[in-house]
């Protein structure tokens, strides 16, 4: 049985992956910040500020799945977060490999996120290959896939997903994007005009076994579905879904900038990102189309 342990496995993303891996026949172990004994998994405590890490937790491990980080995208940008958005990313990989030292794994697989590319709505379509971008947010991704380097005397296979925005059933963007169009008062976000790449959690986390289980797969890859999506568009469609009317007036960009500062930029801002790099490695989509996708988790 294959001892995969997942870092921040308690999140939106490691939750379900769990579920999934372990109906596979994975072994799951959970590495976290918090250890009550009343876990569903067998979970293991790390600490950065004490570089403290369970040493059981590496005992018998295949792979390594890192997950952990904090939210980007609840509450401002003030420098004391900006350091945690970095270090929760980055200085705990640094960690990880230092308690790990010459331990061999099969892989190691990290998160990273589409705005890699930098937050700006181009017409233009982002591949694997495309520079990255200069502002904070991109260069968070940039230092963590770099940082995804140090296991390279564990492993020869190291992948990095860069993710969309995930919709969940519960929790996440979709949470906050329904809710006030629930309420009968939903409209798009500032021009509405930036591009929303997306893609369902099912999906992510069967990406997530395809890099596990294709020994082809290393490097980086866009994890996000087929649908080009604007904000309008994505409003409409969650709307449609929901059976509500939008009829609001869109909210401005400087209320937004208002209310979130710099951060603000994720979500006023966006380009396509294109998936063909993970469909040539033969990972097939279940959710390609956002309407069905919606359908499915609304
Ligand atoms: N969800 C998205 O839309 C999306 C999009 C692009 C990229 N990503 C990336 O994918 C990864 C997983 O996403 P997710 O949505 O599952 O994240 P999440 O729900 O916010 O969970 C991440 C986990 O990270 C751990 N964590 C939180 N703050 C931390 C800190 N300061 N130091 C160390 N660990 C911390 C927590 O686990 P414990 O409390 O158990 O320690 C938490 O459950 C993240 O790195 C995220 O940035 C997500």
């Amino acid at each position: 049985m294959k001892q995969i342990l997942i870092t921040g496995g308690s999140g939106l993303v490691g939750t379900r992956l769990s579920e999934i891996l372990t109906e596979k026949g994975y072994a799951v172990r959970h590495l976290s910040r918090t250890v009550n004994g009343n876990e569903k998994y067998l979970t293991f405590r790390w600490d950065l500020a004490d570089k403290f890490i369970d040493p059981k937790a590496f005992e018998g491990i295949h792979i390594i799945i890192h997950l952990a980080g904090t939210n980007v995208s609840s509450g401002r940008w003030t420098d004391a977060k900006k350091k945690e958005i970095l270090s929760s990313r980055i200085d705990t990989m640094h960690l990880l490999q230092e308690k790990l030292q010459n331990q061999k794994l099969e892989a190691f697989i990290s998160a990273s996120g589409i705005s890699y590319y930098g937050t700006e709505t181009t017409e233009k379509t982002f591949k694997e290959t495309d520079p990255a971008g200069t502002d904070f947010i991109a260069q968070v991704s940039v230092k963590w896939e770099a940082a995804c380097d140090v296991f390279k005397t564990n492993t020869d296979r190291i992948i990095a997903l860069r993710t969309g925005i995930v919709l969940s059933r519960e929790g996440g963007a979709l949470a906050k994007l329904k809710q006030p169009i629930k309420m009968g008062i939903g409209s798009p976000l500032g021009s509405g005009k930036q591009y929303m790449p997306w893609i369902h959690l099912e999906d992510l986390c069967l990406m997530y076994v395809a890099a596990i289980e294709n020994t082809a797969i290393k490097g980086i890859y866009n994890a996000v579905s087929d649908q080009h999506i604007n904000n309008a568009g994505m409003t409409k469609v969650i709307a449609d879904v929901l059976n509500k009317k939008l009829w609001a007036p869109a909210v401005p960009a400087f209320v937004l900038k208002l209310l979130f500062g710099e951060m603000a930029n994720i979500i006023l801002k966006g380009s396509r990102i294109d998936n063909e790099k993970i469909k040539a490695a033969g990972f097939q989509f279940k959710y390609p189309q956002l309407k069905p996708a919606l359908e499915d988790l609304l």
